[in-house]
C-alpha cells in the first residue's frame, strides 16, 4: 500500500483529499499545525472512511521538525496543502506569509529530496493568472503580478518546484485550483473559516444561518453580464479527486515533464447575483444581501479552461454548483447546532 504525506491534510480541501485518497487504497499520514483547522476533523475523516489516518502536529517552519519526520516516515508521495492562505490578512503580514508558505516549501523540497521522494502535488491557485487576457484561461495563459503576498507565494511556490524537478530529476504537479466551495457529502467535514469568512460562499451560509446580518456583494458594475464579478465554483469533493487523478499519473509515471500544472474547476462562470439566486432556489432561504463597492484586488471574472486536466489526469468536475451549495448549507446548519 502506497504510503502519502499530506500537509495541511485537516484543512478544507486537504481533508477532503485525504478521504478520497483512503477511499482509493492509500495509506496516509497527516501533517498539520492546527494553525487553521481543528483536531476534532482527524475523528471526522476516520468516521467518514473508518480509518483513522496517522496525525502529527507539526510547523513546516521547524527544519528539524521536518527532519526528524522524514527519518522516521518512509512515503511515496507528497501532497502539500500547508499554507496560510487569507488574501486580505497576507497584505497585512507579508513576511509572515513568506516565511510560512515558502520556507516551509523549501524545507520539505529539501527532505524529500533528501529521502529520494520524487512525487509532488502542490496546491496551487487561479490566482496566479491575475485578470486573464483571455476566457476561459488556459495554463498557457501568461501569469501576471500577483496582487497579494498570497498569489505571490503561489507563483514563487511554483517557480521553485519547476526548477527543484529541474534540478534533482524530481516530478511534480501543481494543481491550480479555480473557487472550491461545498462540503462532503457525509456533512462530517466542510469549510471551517475562523472569524468573520473572507470568501464569498461561507459568508452566504452564515447570513441565511442568521450568524451574519447581511451579504456584502462588492461591486455591480463590472464589465459581465449583470454587473457582479464571475468565479468558477468547483465542489471541494472534485476538486479533492483532482488531487489523486494528479498522483496516480506521477505514481505510474505518465508525466510528461518533471514539472507539469493543470487547471482545477468546472469550466463555468457564474456571477455573484447568479450564486445569491441559485443558493435562495436549492435552499429555500432569502437571502439578505446589498450592493456595496468593490473589494480592492477583486478581478471581474475567472473561469477554467479544463481540457488538460480532462485529457492528461483523466478527471472532470461532476457535481453540480447546486450540489456544492446545498452542501454548504447543510453544513453550516449542522455547525449551528453544535
Ligand atoms: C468570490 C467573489 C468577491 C465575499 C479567493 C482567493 C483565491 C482562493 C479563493 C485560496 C468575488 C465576491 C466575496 C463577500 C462578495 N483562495 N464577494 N462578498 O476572491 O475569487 O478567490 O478565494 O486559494 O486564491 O483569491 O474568492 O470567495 O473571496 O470572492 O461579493 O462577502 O465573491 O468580490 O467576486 P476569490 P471570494
Amino acid at each position: 500500500m502506497k504510503k502519502i504525506l499530506v500537509t495541511g491534510g485537516l484543512g478544507f480541501i486537504g481533508s477532503h483529499t485525504v478521504v478520497e485518497l483512503q477511499k482509493s487504497g492509500f495509506d496516509v499520514v497527516i501533517i498539520d499545525d492546527l494553525s487553521n483547522s481543528k483536531i476534532e476533523v482527524l475523528d471526522s475523516i476516520t468516521e467518514i472512511t473508518g480509518i483513522k489516518p496517522e496525525f502529527q502536529k507539526l510547523d513546516l517552519r521547524e527544519k528539524t521538525e521536518v527532519q526528524n519526520f522524514f527519518s522516521k516516515h518512509k512515503v511515496d508521495g507528497v501532497i502539500h496543502f500547508a499554507a496560510f492562505k487569507a488574501v486580505g490578512e497576507s497584505v497585512q503580514k507579508p513576511l509572515e506569509y513568506y516565511e510560512n508558505n515558502i520556507g516551509s516549501l523549501v524545507y520539505l523540497l529539501q527532505e524529500m529530496r533528501n529521502h529520494n521522494i520524487d512525487n509532488l502535488i502542490f496546491s496551487s491557485s487561479c490566482t496566479v493568472y491575475g485578470q486573464a487576457n483571455s476566457l476561459p484561461i488556459t495554463e498557457n495563459a501568461p501569469t501576471k503580478p500577483a496582487e497579494s503576498p498570497y498569489g505571490n507565494t503561489k507563483q514563487i511556490g511554483e517557480e521553485i518546484i519547476k526548477e527543484s524537478c529541474k534540478a534533482y530529476n524530481m516530478n511534480a504537479i501543481a494543481l491550480r485550483y479555480f473557487n472550491p466551495i461545498g462540503a462532503h457529502d457525509s456533512i462530517k467535514i466542510g469549510e471551517l473559516p475562523i472569524g468573520v469568512p473572507q470568501n464569498l460562499i461561507p459568508y452566504v451560509t452564515q447570513t441565511a444561518a442568521g450568524i451574519r446580518e447581511e451579504l456584502s456583494v462588492f461591486g455591480d458594475d463590472y464589465d459581465t453580464p449583470d454587473g457582479t464579478a464571475i468565479r468558477d465554483y468547483i465542489h471541494v469533493v472534485d476538486l479533492a479527486k483532482a488531487h489523486i487523478a494528479g498522483l496516480n499519473r506521477l505514481l505510474q509515471n505518465k508525466n510528461s515533464k518533471g514539472f507539469e500544472y493543470y487547471n482545477v474547476g468546472t469550466g463555468i462562470g457564474t456571477s455573484v447575483l447568479e450564486i445569491i439566486k441559485t443558493f435562495e432556489k436549492c435552499s429555500g432561504e432569502k437571502l439578505n444581501y446589498k450592493i456595496v463597492g468593490r473589494r480592492e484586488g477583486d478581478i471581474t471574472s475567472a473561469y477554467a479552461s479544463t481540457s488538460n486536466a480532462n485529457d492528461e489526469l483523466n478527471w472532470k468536475a461532476e457535481k453540480s454548483l447546486e450540489e456544492a451549495l446545498l452542501s454548504a448549507w447543510k453544513w453550516q446548519q449542522k455547525r449551528k447546532q453544535e
